[in-house]
């Protein structure tokens, strides 16, 4: 199999971006962007389709399974795991596209800053002050939430979300939502929720089959926006 790889490549932040056009050769059908990635930097000899050498691709990778989240790029123009996107399936004329996620600062190349992802997380205070209970129909919904990657595809399909702006969009409500279900009392939670999710989605559910942990966000964030405007979540606090 032979898929010619047109990677968007930039030295650092502040850098023009170009096209790098790579012929990966391979026998593995279930090959994937990843497989591409990790052989291309691994080849001294490497050089792209003009016969040029180049230095090895930045990128992001840790467990090569899809349990991680770090390997997420912009693949054919949709967010996914390169760990996820197998050549075979997503070869267009013999030809993919990868590019890193356009909703975060670039580091270089395909590696980008999540940085704001995790602030978002930080500023919503997600974890429980008071003991857990989770109560027994929010169990689904606790470990629905406790499956995601914190990759970041939801967030560049999301239209309202910009990295450091106050929309903390589903990478965080989908945390929150964990919390909302655990928490004995969940007013904090739902403020929050409330304050940099609820308020400012368009809920067009844009978001819903992006995922790459298939997580079923609309029930998570049915159950949340219940707890965002029933006051008996609020409890005293409000
Ligand atoms: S429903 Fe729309 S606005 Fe809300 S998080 Fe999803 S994509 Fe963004
Ligand atoms: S909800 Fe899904 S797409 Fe969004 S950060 Fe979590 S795992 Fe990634
Ligand atoms: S490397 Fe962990 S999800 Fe792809």
């Amino acid at each position: 199999m032979q898929t010619r790889l047109d990677i968007t490549r930039r030295k650092g932040a502040g850098d023009k971006p170009y096209v790098l056009s790579v012929s990966f050769v391979t026998e593995d059908e279930n090959a994937t962007v990843a497989t591409a990635l990790t052989a291309i930097n691994a080849d001294p000899t490497r050089r792209d389709i003009s016969g040029q050498p180049f230095e090895p691709i930045s990128w992001e990778c840790s467990c090569l399974q899809k349990r991680c989240g770090a390997c997420a790029m912009v693949i054919n123009g949709r967010p996914m795991l390169a760990c996820d996107a197998r050549l075979k399936e997503l070869s267009k004329n013999g030809t993919v596209t990868v590019e890193p996620l356009k909703k975060f600062p670039v580091v270089a190349d395909l590696t980008v800053d999540r940085e704001p992802m995790f602030a978002a997380l930080n500023e919503l205070k997600l974890w429980l002050e008071s003991e857990g209970a989770v109560k027994a129909q929010n169990t689904a919904l606790a470990f629905e939430a406790s499956r995601c990657l914190q990759c970041g595809c939801c967030l560049e399909i999301c239209p309202n979300f910009y990295a450091g702006g106050k929309f903390f969009g589903t990478a965080a409500a989908v945390p929150t939502a964990r919390v909302i279900a655990a928490a004995k009392d969940a007013s904090e939670a739902a403020r929050g929720y409330k304050k940099h999710f609820y308020n400012g989605c368009g809920k067009s559910l844009a978001c819903r089959n992006i995922c790459p942990a298939g997580i079923d966000i609309d029930a998570l964030l049915v159950n949340s926006n219940a707890a965002a405007v029933w006051k008996r979540h609020f409890g005293k606090a409000r």
